[in-house]
């Protein structure tokens, strides 16, 4: 299979098993107790601060210089990401400066992330994945947040961090199509994309068991 091939049945695959995490398909609202915005932006920092620091490792452990670039480039926008987050949830009414997001350690997509040697498959796994997991949470909390009648942090995603997650999954796709190219790289992509997606699943329902969330951002 050529590499744009192989870059084409990964995306239909992958957005096969998004569809999975639909609005339409999965989402029955069931807001109750403490789920609200400002709850799911704190979930959001601990995201983002996640994808700043495997795409800063990443930018460390690679001499391909395209590669490095654009793990540069994806950490810069994570961090921009988290602090406009963070000055939203102090108009909201909670001081970001004296939360840590990681005070529970690294999530297990974190750790599942750190431990992939290849650029292929970090490439598959961290950007063109869990990019397009990203794109489809949060147009599912930008839903959430005009339900809730916040037009505001629905703004910011809609303006702001979705076109960013979007060129985030852009970026990994174009590198996949110089990394994917021969059966042992496409297979080492696909594990690790097929992996990628079911952590997003596994977390999304213990999200959903034990606080009821099932509209936090991704990043
Ligand atoms: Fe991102
Ligand atoms: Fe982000």
């Amino acid at each position: 299979m050529t590499a744009a091939e192989f870059v084409a049945r990964l995306d239909e695959t992958n957005q096969a098993v998004l569809r999975r995490l639909e609005p339409e398909a999965t989402l029955k609202p069931e807001v109750s107790g403490a789920l609200n915005v400002t709850n799911l932006l704190k979930v959001a920092l601990k995201n983002e601060i996640e994808a700043t620091e495997i795409a800063a490792r990443w930018l460390v452990s690679t001499t391909d210089v395209e590669v490095k670039m654009a793990f540069a480039r994806q950490a810069g926008d994570e961090a921009k990401h988290y602090r406009m987050i963070a000055e939203r949830l102090g108009e909201l009414g909670f001081d970001a400066r004296s939360f840590d997001p990681l005070a529970q350690g690294f999530g297990p997509l974190f750790k599942y992330l750190d431990s992939l040697e290849t650029t292929v498959e970090r490439v598959a796994a961290g950007q063109f994945t869990r990019e397009a997991i990203a794109v489809v949470k949060n147009r599912q909390f930008i839903q959430f947040c005009e339900r809730a009648g916040d037009a505001e942090t629905a703004a910011l995603y809609r303006d702001v961090i979705e076109p960013d997650e979007r060129y985030h999954h852009d970026l990994g796709r174009r590198l996949l199509l110089s990394l994917a190219r021969t059966p042992e790289a496409q297979e080492a992509a696909r594990a690790a994309a097929r992996r990628t997606l079911a952590l997003a699943e596994e977390l999304q329902v213990k999200a959903l068991a034990t606080a009821g969330i099932h509209h936090a951002p991704g990043c």
